[in-house]
């Protein structure tokens, strides 16, 4: 079965935004910002390389976008203020220097971040938090005592989560 692809590489403009082709990369998060959110030059050469590689558009990982509620985990990239912004644009220049067009993703993680009214400064891991839904208990916090007559329950198996191996 033949089937024609050539609109896939054929320029678009939506919005006033110049695209050279249909190929975006997808948000992906990836943890390899600075502990306080500045974004880093493993981040400037991962993204840059779609680029160069072809893609006509790179949407960033998800960024938090203000610094009591919006962050989702540690070493995630913000653009809350002037060095987080400014450390962005070495990343938004390796994009650019190959014709694609760059879009951040702006994320707050604060539906689950309010859902913790005991620990409020606690930063989630969304995923691994497996209370948040449920009784609004952070994966930190102390378990309630046993009830009269029961036994005190191990606590459940979570997923590990490790950090990818950045190359380039
Ligand atoms: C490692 C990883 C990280 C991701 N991080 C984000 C993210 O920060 N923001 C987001 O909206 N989606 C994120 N996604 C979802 C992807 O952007 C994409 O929607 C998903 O992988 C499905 O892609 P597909 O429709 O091409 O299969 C992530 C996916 C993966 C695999």
């Amino acid at each position: 079965m033949d089937i024609d692809t050539s609109a896939l590489f054929a320029p678009i403009v939506i919005n006033g935004h110049a695209m050279k082709n249909r190929l975006s990369v997808a948000p992906m998060t990836r943890i390899s910002a600075t502990q306080d959110g500045r974004a880093t030059e493993a981040m400037t050469r991962y993204y840059e390389r779609f680029a160069r590689g072809g893609f006509g558009t790179v949407i960033t990982e998800g960024i938090y976008i203000d610094q009591a509620f919006s962050q989702g985990y540690v070493n995630q990239p913000g653009m809350t203020d002037e060095a987080q912004a400014n450390a962005w644009k070495p990343v938004v220049n390796g994009i650019k220097a190959h014709g694609a067009l760059a879009i951040a993703q702006l994320m707050p993680t604060a539906a689950t971040s309010r859902t913790c009214p005991e620990f409020p400064s606690c930063l989630h891991f969304a995923r691994r938090c497996t209370r948040v839904r449920g009784r609004g208990r952070s994966p930190s916090a102390p378990r309630p005592p046993p009830a009269p007559g029961r036994r005190a329950r191990t606590a459940p198996s979570r997923p590990t989560i490790r950090r990818a191996p950045i190359r380039g």
